[in-house]
């Protein structure tokens, strides 16, 4: 019975062992596995950042390197330009900036902009001529043009103010008249911008025929176009002819962070990318300039306008009207991007005078003091506050000594001179007196000393 039970039990023990054991390599097994799977697990990863690793290598080496990947669409030319050349283009330094003349336009009663402009032709040396905006509502109706019940009044106003400019230059003796809106903003260095402009106009890419000889002697811009974009909102490419884009480098050129997105846009769709961008303006055929706030005319020029947009009648507000007889090859005109003009913004509503009368500055926001502008480098607005700047009262102090009180007579200034005189030399005695004691004192210690 005993060795029943005992042999019963040692047979349970033999096969709770073999289970034991089986367990343990199954476990063994399992432990194995996981390490196995674990180093792929490893190994996978580190494949996945190897790869991620050099999709972002070669992303930030596309961005970096893809500047020197894009050429300019044509070869600059680098040669400096012919004594001649430089000679006529330096009239841009003087007073209406290499044109016959620059007018600007502004509703008489905008008082304010007039002082603006003012003060900033008398800062940069630039003679504007104002012309005064015109109320839509009160040109009477016979002297509408044909189908101007298109325009809205202050659309019908703006159209004749820019008539009235274009009949000023052939009123005047003029070859161009460059015309301006009165809320612009330019760059502090637009004498040298305009230089550098006229250098490649006279031998720029677009042009189908070569200079006359009274071009070379007179037009610093040349005159073998009727408009000259300088201040267009936007404008876009002539696609069929971008052969004609000329492209040449501005050290006054905005960066391209201080250009406005659309100008932007426009230098890329003309052909400068990556680091050209911010140092390179274009010449392009004008295809579609939006605003009229800043561009040139020549007298052919002005002739053809009041041709097409006044005795021939209209067709549109008077920008979109200059762009349908562009597109059509009516005119021929040029746009430079980014402009050399910008429209000066005062904070607060736009400052616009199409809307009329309603607000004033101090509806405004805080006016002038806190206005800006886009695409400029050196905005002459915010330059001017810097040129004028005075401190007075500091710089009489720097440049004079100190000078005697003006309220004291010639006989009390004497006195006081002469107490000054007596305070010296008594101060030079005690000094005096001093030096000889210490000298005294230095012998006795000798004495004591040795
Ligand atoms: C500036 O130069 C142009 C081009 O030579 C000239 O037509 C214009 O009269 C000059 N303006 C002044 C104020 O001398
Ligand atoms: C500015 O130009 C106008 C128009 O040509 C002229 O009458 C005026 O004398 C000029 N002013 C100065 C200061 O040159």
């Amino acid at each position: 019975m005993n060795s029943r039970v005992s042999e019963k039990f040692s047979g349970l023990l033999d096969s709770a062992n073999v289970r034991y054991r089986k367990l343990e390599w199954t476990a063994r097994d399992a432990v194995a596995q996981l390490n196995w799977s674990r180093r792929r697990m490893a190994a996978t990863c580190v494949a996945i950042v190897l790869a991620l690793g050099s999709i972002v290598f070669l992303t930030v080496s596309y961005v970096l390197f893809s500047d020197l990947v894009h050429p300019l669409p044509y070869a600059m030319d680098k040669t400096t330009p012919a004594p001649a050349i430089k000679r006529l283009a330096s009239r841009a330094q003087n007073e209406t900036l290499g044109f016959g003349g620059i007018a600007y336009l502004s509703m008489p009663y905008r008082s304010d902009r007039q002082d603006a402009m003012e003060l900033l032709g008398s800062v940069y040396g630039i003679n504007f001529t104002y012309i005064p905006g015109v109320d839509g509502a009160a040109i009477a109706d016979k002297a509408k043009p044909l189908h101007s019940y298109w325009l809205r009044p202050p659309e019908l106003g703006c159209w004749r103010a820019h008539v009235d400019a274009w009949r000023y230059l052939l009123e005047s003796d003029f070859e161009t008249l460059l015309v301006l809106e009165d809320d612009v903003d330019f760059d502090a260095n637009i004498h040298d911008i305009f230089e550098l402009l006229s250098t490649q106009m006279q031998h720029n890419r677009i042009r189908t025929t070569p200079p006359t000889e009274h071009e070379k002697k007179a037009a610093p811009y040349g005159l073998d176009w009727d408009v000259l974009y300088v201040g267009q909102c936007s404008d876009r490419s002539n696609e069929d002819r971008l052969d004609l884009v000329h492209i040449y480098e501005d050290p006054n050129v905005p960066s391209r962070h201080d250009t406005f997105d659309h100008f932007v846009g426009q230098l890329q769709s003309l052909g400068i990318h990556g680091r050209n961008l911010g140092k390179m303006r274009a010449i392009a055929p004008a295809w579609s300039p939006v605003c009229t706030m800043g561009y040139a005319i020549t007298r052919k020029g002005a002739e053809r306008l009041i041709l097409d947009l006044s005795y021939r009648g209209i067709t549109a507000a008077i920008d979109i009207d200059i762009i349908r007889k562009l597109q059509q090859g009516i005119i021929r005109g040029y746009s430079i991007t980014p402009p050399l003009f910008s429209a000066w913004r005062v904070d607060g509503a736009k400052d616009s005078d199409n809307q009329g009368l309603e607000k004033d500055q101090s509806e405004l926001g805080s006016g002038n003091r806190r206005g800006y502008s886009h695409s400029m480098k050196t905005s002459a607005r915010k330059e001017m506050v810097k040129i004028l700047d005075l401190h007075n009262w500091d710089d009489v102090g720097h440049v004079f000594p100190e000078r005697p009180n003006p309220t004291m007579t010639a006989e009390q200034e004497a006195e006081e001179e002469e107490e000054v005189r007596k305070a010296e030399i008594e101060k030079k005695e005690i000094e005096e007196a001093w030096t000889k004691r210490k000298l005294e004192m230095a012998k006795t210690m000798e004495q004591w000393g040795g």
